[in-house]
């Protein structure tokens, strides 16, 4: 069994991302990042500000736009034109979830599909299920492909089971696999005997938000299972979706939380701000 190291992973990709930002700076293309910030909420706080804290530390142009809890939906839709309209700025990203007093929808779909470094927008979903590949791909579901692809398994013809199907991560997340030849069955909430399809899976995807929901018995000896869960249980301790303890030892790779997917998504974040820069100026 190996231990999906994220955060080795992603520096490995980010010393490459810093070599690359150095020829684009020397060129005068310094890639620029946009990361607006609604609202106090703790835990997306900590998120935005470890992304600012990757931009600098790669050398990329970075601003961090904090606006109030209160702020109207037009407000913020003129915050979006502004940086739309910034030779400066490559990627845009909008933290969510948003106050419940603004359209998230409308407020993604006010971000050019060509500054829309999460994948979010229709339009880059659209080029992604086309398989377009001037799509912008969500960040999570990229870092899980990468650490996959990281295990040197075969993914073509692999069963893929996703749990969860929310579009940040379990529906892109499926889709990616499927670009790979990968089988794909996506599970959730309604799902009729969850477990008989986890042991089908030699590729488990688990990305629902509830603490130790994939127990041993639910995964397939010799499968490869990704977490992509960050619960906090009451104790403080963050936990994943998965039962790591139980299951490690019946796994051939499987991710840790905290240390596994997180930092890849930060990282994936950089590489499409980066390719942002390079579609744009190129
Ligand atoms: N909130 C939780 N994950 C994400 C993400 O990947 N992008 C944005 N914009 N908000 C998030």
């Amino acid at each position: 069994m190996t231990v999906l190291d994220g955060k080795q992973i992603a520096k490995e990709i980010r010393e490459k991302l810093a070599d690359e930002i150095k020829e684009l700076k020397q060129k005068g293309n310094t890639p620029g990042l946009a990361v607006i910030l609604v609202g106090d909420h703790p835990a997306s706080r900590s998120y935005v500000l470890a992304k600012e804290r990757a931009c600098k530390e790669l050398g990329m142009h970075s601003v961090l736009k904090e606006l109030p809890e209160t702020i109207s939906e037009g407000d913020l839709l003129n915050c979006i034109q502004s940086y739309n309209s910034d030779e400066q700025i490559d990627g845009i990203l909008v933290q969510l979830p948003l106050p419940s007093h603004i359209n998230e929808s409308k407020i993604i779909e006010a971000i050019i599909p060509e500054k829309d470094v999460d994948g979010f927008h229709p339009i880059n979903i659209g080029r992604m299920h086309a398989g377009d590949e001037h799509a912008f791909i969500p960040c999570t579901p990229l870092g899980i492909l990468e650490m996959v692809k990281k295990t040197g398994e075969d993914i073509s013809g692999k069963h893929v089971v996703v749990v969860g199907r929310s579009n940040l991560v379990g529906k892109p997340a499926g889709q990616l696999f499927l670009k790979e030849n990968a089988t794909v069955t996506y599970c959730h909430s309604k799902t009729k005997n969850l477990k008989e399809q986890t042991l089908q899976g030699d590729i488990l995807i688990a990305a629902v938000g509830r603490p130790n929901i994939i127990t041993e018995d639910m995964v397939r000896p010799g499968a490869v299972v990704i977490d992509v869960g960050v619960n906090r249980l009451e104790s403080g301790k963050l936990c994943g979706d998965v039962d790591f303890e139980a299951i490690k030892s019946k796994a051939k790779h499987i991710t840790p939380v905290p240390g596994g997917v997180g930092p890849m998504t930060i990282t994936m974040l950089m590489n499409n701000t980066v390719l942002a820069s390079k579609w744009r100026k190129k």
